[in-house]
């Protein structure tokens, strides 16, 4: 039996924070697959590939040389954990992900992570296209305010500099694009659950989602 939760949403959500969590406690596996978008678009910057070019890109993507261990992300044998999460990066992963090819390239990889006991899958198509057939689909979302903030203080606390303004910017750029490109939009599958977390704290979020798969 290998049963999945997929946990779908836009930017700055949450739903990283949560799906983890859930995983954690059901013992099972996590897959974070804007990570795998992210080490695509560093490893292309890296290679000096353009983000634009999608055969480039997605023969890139489908020989990435990246690991996950030991809670860190690796590419080429390198620590790229904090690499991966710098905001031209985020930016660099929803470019890369609005082509087909790149997404075609690493979708086997992505059903590779459902192995025993389970999987909780965190992205923008989990429901919709990695994992159709999960047993539970949900989608985390959060007011356009609260998930800049969230993004806002997240910077903080890694001891960058951020500007909340252009972190706004940054995110509905982000969002606009990611629901608006041909392949695998962003939206709420027909059978996913909606989760608003405005106004919900972490823990309140993870145990809505394992209430809903103990159901
Ligand atoms: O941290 P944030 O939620 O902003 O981003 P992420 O989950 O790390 O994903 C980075 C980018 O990868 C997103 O802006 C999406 O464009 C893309 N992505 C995707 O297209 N499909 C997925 N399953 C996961 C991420």
């Amino acid at each position: 039996l290998k049963p999945v939760i997929t946990i779908d949403g836009p930017s700055a959500s949450g739903k990283g924070t949560v799906a983890a969590l859930v995983a954690d406690k059901l013992g099972f596996h996590y897959l974070d697959s804007g990570a795998l978008y992210r080490l695509t678009a560093l490893y292309a910057l890296r290679e000096s590939v353009n983000w634009e070019d999608a055969l480039g890109v997605a023969r890139l993507a489908a020989q990435l040389p990246a690991a996950f261990r030991d809670g860190k992300v690796w590419l080429d044998g390198n620590d790229v954990s904090a690499a991966i999460r710098a905001e031209d990066i985020g930016m660099g992963a929803s470019k890369v992900a609005a082509l087909p090819e790149v997404r075609a390239a690493l979708l086997e990889r992505q059903r590779a992570f459902l192995v025993p006991p389970g999987l909780v899958a965190d992205g923008r198509d989990m429901g919709s296209v990695v994992f159709p057939r999960a047993e539970l689909k949900v989608f985390l979302t959060a007011s356009a305010e609260v998930r800049a903030e969230r993004r806002y203080k997240q910077l903080i606390a890694k001891g960058e500099s951020a500007n909340l303004d252009r972190i706004q910017l940054d995110i509905s750029e982000r969002d606009a694009r990611d629901a608006a490109r041909a392949v695998a939009p962003l939206r709420q599958e027909p059978d996913a659950r909606l989760l608003d977390t405005s106004a919900l704290t972490i823990d309140q979020a993870v145990d809505q989602v394992l209430a809903w798969f103990a159901a």
